[in-house]
């Protein structure tokens, strides 16, 4: 166990109840969990491992391996949704090799989608890093990503 590891659960008592906050802080420091990660929680909580584990993947929230170096977040919110986002999120899969909730063997790129990134206007949106791509058309997709195919 590292040390920000151990700093972040000096600041809880171990209660079972404690699992979800912990694995969300966990989660903030470290971009995703490792199952050390899990079992040292499990080992903390004294809840078994399988059942930190079965907590964690109930949660769209938590990420099982880290992000890229470029975390790409395609919107699949209803104003997306309509406007095309199934086609962005398939074309973005094809461009950068890699299905939804992955990460690239070279650690370059990470995909997932998101409920709604608050730029319902600019439909069908995706998200690199903190920048937000507007209207995104199949063809745009691969402009985006042209370089994660060379
Ligand atoms: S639904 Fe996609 S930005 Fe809101």
């Amino acid at each position: 166990m590292d040390e920000p590891f151990q700093t972040i659960l000096t600041s809880y008592e171990g209660k079972r109840e404690e699992i979800i906050p912990i694995l969300q802080e966990v989660q903030e420091s470290y971009s995703f969990l490792s199952e050390t990660a899990m079992q040292d929680i499990a080992k903390f909580t004294r809840v078994p491992a399988s059942q930190v584990y079965g907590i964690a993947t109930f949660y769209a929230q938590f990420r099982f391996t880290p992000k890229g170096k470029q975390h790409v977040m395609v919107c699949r919110g209803t104003a997306c949704h309509v406007n095309g986002a199934p086609r962005v999120l398939e074309e973005t899969e094809t461009q950068l090799g890699i299905l939804e909730g992955e990460t690239s063997d070279d650690g370059e790129y990470s995909l997932e989608t998101v409920a709604c990134i608050g730029a319902c206007s600019l439909a069908p949106t995706v998200m690199i890093n903190n920048a937000v791509h507007a209207k995104i058309t199949k063809k745009k997709v691969a402009s985006l990503f042209k370089k994660a195919k060379t």
